[in-house]
């Protein structure tokens, strides 16, 4: 049987991987500045990460969601202490895509609405709502597009306005920082003013964190250099290191009720030690201040570099923009210095999305291993 052939792959096979680098069927190493679309937080095998996945395989790893499972509320405990959302509450998914589709889904049973407002350039995944609530049309089937999407460009308060005094939008989705889209991040008083203006016209603020959350950007979520207080906020990526969990916590101003969501694999026993794990480790080897003080070095020195029009992002999510289109750039990087990077819907742009646990040395042989790699293909 043949795979269904949606992926353009790159002629490289890993085989195994160990914190930043992954290893290719011929023994070569490559630097994993992409950690899989920013998968990898704590970098790929670490050794707890192992241990409780494995002493969990061996205990119990499923069981569906009609029995106690003390592992989720140790869960809900753990994300509830990293990111301070104490008074919110858990409910577990199996991805980004799953995590967005139940947060818009809830904004609408709460609201009882269902239009949705979500921003240029927005990526929330490619199902149902989440994937309508996605800026690309290319990837949206007339299926999707049967649901009410308004794209609004960031920081224009008043077209923001101008749409919510309508009275019928559930919800408000964005990203603190797009991703897909290109690491572009609304200004803290449009911020302000998403969160003003929900609440003015009962919709719901669901942040998206599906990318930037678990640390990656310095704070636990991105929103979270602002002090506001979403509705919804969704996770997934780096939340399992690679184990596919997602989640979505919940202000406890909305109520929960026996049906109102469900899933079958959502919040496994494997899932929940997956993400123990990730918050474990975050916490042991401080990586959130790492990811931080790292990014704050990168941009410093990748602003160095002849060529890079403008470094975008915090923390470990950044992007390096030129003034060419980085295709050719990116297959340089890979096949002649044997390192991964990202590329964006911003063709122009360079995505650099490494384990948090990436260290100086690493970021530096990357920059200069790209000083190279530009002039070969400026040759
Ligand atoms: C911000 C954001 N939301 C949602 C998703 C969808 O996540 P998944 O691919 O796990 O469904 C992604 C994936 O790239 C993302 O970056």
């Amino acid at each position: 049987m043949k795979l269904f052939d949606v992926y353009p792959l790159y002629e490289v096979t890993p085989v195994r991987a160990k914190d930043v680098y992954v290893y290719d069927d011929k023994g070569t190493e490559y630097l994993d500045l992409y950690g899989g679309h920013a998968v990898i937080s704590i970098g790929h095998g670490h050794p707890r990460y192992l241990e409780r996945l494995t002493q969990q395989m061996h205990q119990i790893g499923f069981y569906s969601n009609a029995i106690q499972n003390p592992l989720q509320q140790e869960l809900a405990d753990a994300i509830g202490e990293h990111s301070c959302c104490h008074d919110y509450q858990l409910f577990l998914c199996s991805s980004g895509a799953e995590a967005n589709e139940n947060a818009l889904k809830l904004a609408s049973f709460h609201t009882g609405k269902k239009r949705v407002i979500a921003f240029e350039h927005a990526f929330h995944g490619r199902t149902s709502a989440a994937v309508a609530a996605t800026d690309n049309a290319t990837i949206v089937a007339p299926l999707n597009a049967q649901q009410a999407v308004t794209f609004l460009p960031f920081n224009d308060e008043e077209a923001l306005e101008k749409e919510l005094k309508k009275g019928d939008v559930c919800a408000v989705i964005f990203e603190g920082i797009q991703g897909v889209g290109g690491l572009d991040e609304p200004s803290e008083s449009f911020v302000y003013a998403l969160e003003r203006l929900c609440n003015t016209y009962n919709s719901c603020l669901i942040a998206d964190e599906v990318q930037a959350g678990f640390g990656r950007t310095g704070t636990f979520f991105s929103y979270q250099q602002y002090n506001i207080q979403p509705h919804i906020v969704t996770m997934a990526k780096g939340m399992g290191n690679g184990f596919p969990i997602g989640g979505i916590l919940v202000h406890p101003s909305i109520e929960a009720k026996y049906g109102l969501l469900g899933t079958t694999f959502g919040g496994n026993h494997l899932a929940c030690v997956a993400s123990l794990a990730v918050l474990e480790v975050l916490k042991t080897d401080n990586l959130q201040a790492h990811a931080k003080a790292l990014g704050d070095y990168f941009i410093e020195e990748a602003k160095k570099i002849p060529g890079v029009r403008q470094v975008k992002g915090r923390g470990l999510m950044l992007g390096m923009e030129f003034d060419f289109e980085v295709g050719a750039l990116r297959k340089e990087l890979i096949y002649t210095h044997s390192i991964f990077t990202g590329g964006s819907s911003n063709k122009k742009l360079l995505r650099i999305l490494p384990p948090l646990t990436v260290q100086q040395k690493q970021l530096d042989f990357f920059l200069q291993e790209l000083k190279t790699a530009l002039k070969t293909i400026a040759a």
